[in-house]
């Protein structure tokens, strides 16, 4: 049992100093099959809490993904919610985020980006940047938070290093850097050189399919031996990238990285093990701690420092029935500043009032662990008995609100209704809940009378109609809509008069928002009138 004995004010800001200090919290964006559970669970394996890799990731052999949480998750074998892992790692503690790795995604992963410090990005070496990464790194510079590239399967026979870091560059639009450099490509794949040490780090594989960690061995380029540990064809291709790198790469800069600006590029194999160490290790160096984050007040913005401010955090995350046995509802919040403890009184902004926060807990597959003590950085599930939406601030005085999480803009609407006329009442029950939790979002027609469901994909759909029959026990039919693009309307709505057909719809707040076929039927709107000016909805 942690003790929670009330501390000097000094000894309680070193506290929270060192546990700051330590803490990296981030997610990992990338497309699909690109390697983002092999590389967490790597993460696992070389930060001790598994010995032996092939757990997590084996899905095809029926074992249990550590974030698998609904009955569906298993079913389909994805990992559909966003939660959140906690572990130490050397000196470090890491809080990974855990962002759907699906074909589709929800708007649960853009929303857990708002929570993370910084980013991994996995590239697959043989696909370079793929649409999914590409909306994900949206959202992340959108935030201005800092991404670390891991251009994984290097062991498979993929692109030329170079033209990967120059389509980073050229598609996301920010400077790339490498940090370590390939030696070799497929099956020569043994090694890489840390630029910055100026080693060659040569990888052994010590079981099959990367089981377990491989054996590394350093050798300064300045070894007059150390071109005889490759090919001599490969050490002339080696140094003569190395050299073009010195001379027309770009060099790291930590501050850039940090705004955003340049993204250090790392060469590796998360399967076999192979530069994996080292890119953890830079990481816990390079990520940055939590940090201050702007909030409003009556009298305008102030900042929230993690140290000098009492407790506070944020909510980015609802969900209900996690687990069958446990028929209750979380909320997950983002720890922001202070010291979080077990039955802490708290201030709830939007509500005006003092409310326990009792039952924390933060997660590891099925089992729960009690957290007594958590800090900036950190998630921790507290019971939800319908008091929290997304985006709510809670603190311990009170008298601020950290800034709205945006929506993002819908790509897809359908028309949903019960099967049954009967169930219409649960119907409505389950549809309201799981608008509140932001699995979707619902729109209404103008009179009233329709109904709409609108999502950033089409998992969101999936789930809401599982839950709906999981939780609601109701069917539901599902008509997908021919819209593609949204936008909500400004100017007077009764002489909003489109040139193209359109759906008119209002958002929960009672907003005019309009549906269009296409992104063309918008801009043209948009063009032909001018009174009626279109926002984004993000
Ligand atoms: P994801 O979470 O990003 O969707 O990707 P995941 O880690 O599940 O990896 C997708 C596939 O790529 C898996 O193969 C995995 O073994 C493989 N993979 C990951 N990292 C590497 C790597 O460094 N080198 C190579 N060669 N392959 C890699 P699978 O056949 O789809 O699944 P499984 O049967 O191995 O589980």
């Amino acid at each position: 049992m942690l003790q929670c004995a009330p501390m000097t004010e000094p000894a309680l800001t070193t506290e929270i100093k060192n546990a700051i200090a330590k803490r990296r919290t981030f997610a990992i964006i990338s497309h699909p099959d690109a390697g983002k559970t092999t590389l967490t669970e790597k993460l696992l394996l070389y930060s001790g809490m598994i010995q032996t890799a092939g757990m997590v990731r084996g899905r095809k052999g029926g074992k249990v993904a550590v974030s698998d949480w609904m009955g569906m998750e298993q079913e389909r074998g994805i990992s559909i919610t966003a939660s959140a892992m906690q572990f130490p790692y050397k000196n470090a503690i890491i809080n990974v985020l855990d962002t759907p790795g699906h074909q589709d995604f929800s708007e649960d992963t853009y929303r857990t980006l708002t929570a993370a410090d910084c980013a991994i990005m996995v590239i697959d070496a043989a696909k370079g940047v793929e649409t999914q990464t590409r909306k994900l790194f949206a959202v992340c510079r959108l935030r201005g938070i800092p991404v670390m590239t891991f251009v994984n399967k290097m062991d498979m026979y993929g692109r030329e290093p170079l033209d990967l870091m120059h389509e980073v560059e050229e598609v996301l639009g920010i400077h790339s850097s490498a940090i370590n450099w390939p030696v070799g490509g497929g099956r020569e794949f043994t090694g890489v050189v840390d630029r910055r040490t100026q080693e060659l780090l040569l990888f052994t594989k010590k079981s099959v399919g990367g089981a377990s960690k491989a054996a590394v061995e350093r050798i300064s380029l300045k070894d007059p031996d150390v071109k005889n540990h490759v090919s001599e064809d490969l050490w002339k291709k080696l140094h003569n990238e190395l050299e073009l790198l010195e001379v027309a790469g770009n060099p790291y800069n930590h501050e850039n990285f940090l705004r955003g600006q340049v993204t250090p590029v790392f060469f590796a194999s998360a399967l076999n093990n192979f530069g994996v160490e080292p890119f953890f290790d830079a990481f816990v160096n390079m990520a940055p701690p939590p940090g201050p984050r702007p909030a409003d007040t009556p009298s305008g913005e102030i900042i929230i420092d993690p140290v000098e401010n009492d407790f506070s955090a944020y909510v980015f995350k609802l969900q209900a029935n996690m687990n069958p046995k446990h028929r209750d509802s979380t909320a997950f919040l983002r720890i922001c500043s202070g010291r979080f403890e077990r039955d802490l009184v708290v201030k709830h902004h939007r509500l005006n009032k003092e409310l326990r926060l009792s039952r924390p807990h933060s997660m590891l597959a099925q089992d729960r662990n009690t957290v007594d003590l958590a800090y900036p950085g950190d998630v921790v599930g507290v019971i939800n008995p319908g008091i929290f939406s997304i985006g709510d601030t809670i603190s311990l005085k009170g008298g601020f609100n950290f800034k709205p999480l945006p929506s993002f803009q819908p790509e897809i609407f359908a028309r949903v209704r019960p099967k049954d006329v009967a169930k219409r009442k649960s119907f409505d029950k389950g549809v309201e809940q799981m608008t509140a939790e932001g699995t979707v979002q619902m729109l209404s027609s103008w009179d009233g009378l329709e109904f709409f469901v609108a999502a950033v994909g089409r998992l969101q759909f999936d789930v809401l109609q599982y839950r709906l029959k999981a939780e609601y026990n109701v069917d539901t039919l599902l008509e997908t809509l021919p819209f593609q693009s949204s936008a909500w309307l400004m100017g007077d709505p009764e002489t909003f008069d489109p040139p193209v057909a359109v759906l008119k719809t209002r958002d929960r707040q009672g907003r005019p928002v309009i549906l269009f076929k296409t992104a063309w039927d918008k801009d043209y709107t948009a063009r032909k009138c001018p009174n009626h000016p279109l926002a984004d909805m993000a």
